[in-house]
């Protein structure tokens, strides 16, 4: 990875107030049942992606969502913006109830809220020129009359993303951009609206290691300097240490684990998350838990194991993690956890 501003340490005692909330947000998605399942009158089954998640997002921060493929990051995500219909839960932005908001005042809303997403090049109509895909939005929401009208903000928000000058890209087509290149369309086209909110869900996994820097650093210029906030989706928790101001370790549709970056990757108190920070990072072989390994596979989110949903592949784990659930309780400063035997 490029260079990458580090994070000023005072940085989170800045923030304002809480923009966005969300209160135990479920996502389920029914499994289609097969003739014989029909037959047998058996139970209809779900696949619980997401599964109560609650954390509240700070006006300007940037909020790192890290877990493992498959653990419902992608689902939490769109739901949250309504691109899926949340199954039970809530979601307040600026004090709007989001999950009650009619068709058409959630167009309105998606104004201020938008979404980059993983694979630029799937997200893009390949027919549509630079121009076309960024100025579709503002056409969309009525903000310009004409492409004339539309030149302006897409020539000002390509100079944002630092595709300069303006002219050179504006009429090329996706395949015409390097994979980077896409992403800096992509996040133009979400950035167009001026939004206060972003959902960046994967933005740079797609790309070479070489360029993932430049695209980490406009986020964080964005937040920075625009205040602009942004739930950060990855499965990557290194690129997440570099940019967020918080982290929420996400497991089987749950948040395990979540605090304030460097204590999260300094003292990770749950064994998942002192797992992948273990894979990632040179473990401290003074520290207890790291370097700790998970036996198996991650189960399927059809049948989440009871209790714990991590104790089939827990190395610490005791019969009361079978049967209880462990709730998110703060064990430090802002930095909460989910383990009847959390350690640091
Ligand atoms: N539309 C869907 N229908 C059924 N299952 C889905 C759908 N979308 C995602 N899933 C399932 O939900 C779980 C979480 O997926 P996803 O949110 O994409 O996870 P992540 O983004 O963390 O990789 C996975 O088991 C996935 O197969
Ligand atoms: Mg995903």
């Amino acid at each position: 990875m490029g260079a990458v501003t580090a994070l000023e340490p005072e940085r989170s005692a800045e923030l304002g107030e809480v923009i966005l909330k969300v209160e135990d947000l479920v996502k389920y998605f029914p499994v289609r049942r097969g003739l014989v399942e029909i037959v047998r009158r058996e139970p209809e089954r779900a696949v619980k992606a997401v599964d109560g998640v609650s954390f509240d997002i700070k006006k300007g921060e940037l909020f790192g969502v890290v877990g493992e493929s498959g653990c419902g990051k992608t689902t939490m995500g769109r739901t949250i913006l309504r691109l899926l219909e949340p199954t039970a839960g809530k979601v307040t932005f600026e004090g709007i109830d989001v999950t009650a908001l009619s068709a058409e005042e959630m167009k309105m809303l998606r104004q201020r809220m938008q979404i980059i997403f993983q694979d630029p090049y799937e997200s893009m109509n390949p027919r549509l020129d630079v121009f076309r895909i960024i100025s579709e939005p503002l056409k969309i929401q009525g903000i310009v009359k004409n492409s004339h009208d539309a030149l302006r903000y897409v020539e000002k928000v390509l100079e944002d993303v630092e595709m300069t000058p303006p002219e050179e890209y504006i009429y090329r087509y996706p395949h015409e951009l390097s994979g980077g290149q896409r992403q800096r369309i992509a996040a133009a086209r979400a950035l167009v609206l001026d939004p206060e909110f972003i959902v960046a869900d994967e933005p740079v996994s797609m790309l070479d290691v070489s360029i993932r820097g430049e695209i980490l650093n406009l986020m964080l210029s964005l937040s920075r300097e625009r205040g602009v906030t942004f739930l950060y989706i990855t499965h990557d928790l290194a690129t997440a240490r570099h940019i967020c101001d918080r982290i929420a370790v996400m497991y089987l549709g749950k948040i395990v684990e979540k605090g304030p970056t460097d204590s999260l990757i300094k003292h990770p108190l749950h064994p998942y998350t002192q797992a992948l920070i273990g894979a990632v990072f040179v473990p401290d072989p003074k520290k207890k838990g790291f370097g700790r390994v998970l036996k198996g596979e991650v189960p399927s989110p059809v049948d989440p194991p009871s209790g714990c949903r991590l104790h089939p592949r827990c190395p610490i784990a005791q019969d009361i993690c079978k049967e209880v659930e462990p709730e998110l309780v703060p064990a430090e400063d802002n930095h909460l956890v989910a383990c009847h035997f959390a350690i640091g």
